[in-house]
């Protein structure tokens, strides 16, 4: 499913990078993908996937 529409960013591509890089913040994950970096509205759907994939580690 897509997450971020902007970039075409999909939720599974946003879990593989966390469990790659296992970023600290959101600012971190945006280095390796860049989600939510136009109209924003995908941002908070995108954190808590983040957070939900980090809890799973
Ligand atoms: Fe992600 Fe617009 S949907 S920046």
């Amino acid at each position: 499913m897509y997450i971020c529409l902007c970039n075409g960013i999909s939720d599974k591509t946003i879990r593989q990078a966390v469990r790659k890089h296992q970023p600290q913040s959101f600012q971190q994950l945006r280095k390796f993908v860049p989600v939510g970096t136009q109209c924003g509205k995908c941002v908070r759907a995108a954190r808590e996937i983040m957070q939900d994939e980090l809890s799973q580690i």
